[in-house]
């Protein structure tokens, strides 16, 4: 145990993140629109999306602990997903906020639905610029 690491961006244990990625998913999988999205992409392998909810589990770990677990770069791996709409974000934050409600205290969902949202926003900012046609701007 480091005592000098930072205090918990929330009082969050990793089996609570744990669970709730994979209700997430569970949930994701069965969604009309979302669903065939992700299983285009990963599949329906049971071993896939164990290595996919694993990443999730590290990058919330990350943000929310300040556990080293995860490195990648998600504004650039949306961004070059061209099957994802900018709407779609409104879907999976609704999905993730019903998760959240049903599987933590309100207290801890509430702040977990906050950063979802603020990293969210972000996202869906970086797949809308990367969806605009590059160029001159039309100036008239
Ligand atoms: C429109 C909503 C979204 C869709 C359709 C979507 C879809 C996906 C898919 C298909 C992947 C797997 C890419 C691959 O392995 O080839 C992925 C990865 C990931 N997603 Fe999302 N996502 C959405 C929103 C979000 C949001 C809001 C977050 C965070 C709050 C997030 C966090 C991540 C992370 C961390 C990865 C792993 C990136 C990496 O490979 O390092 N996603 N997403």
């Amino acid at each position: 145990m480091n005592t000098h690491a930072l205090p918990p961006r929330i009082p969050l244990t990793r089996r609570q993140i744990e669970t709730v990625v994979k209700h997430f998913y569970a949930r994701v999988r069965v969604d009309k629109t979302l669903g065939p999205l992700f299983i285009g992409i990963l599949s329906n392998d049971p071993e896939i999306w164990r290595v996919h909810e694993a990443k999730i589990a590290n990058f919330w770990a990350n943000a929310i602990l300040h556990e080293r677990s995860y490195d990648g770069n998600p504004m650039l791996v949306h961004s070059g997903i061209s099957a994802i709409e900018p709407s779609m974000f409104t879907n999976w934050l609704a999905l993730f906020d019903q998760t959240l409600s049903d599987e933590l205290p309100s207290d801890l969902a509430l702040q977990w639905s906050t950063l979802a949202h603020r990293i969210g926003r972000g996202l869906r900012f970086g797949v809308e610029s990367a969806r605009e046609t590059s160029g001159p701007p039309i100036l008239r």
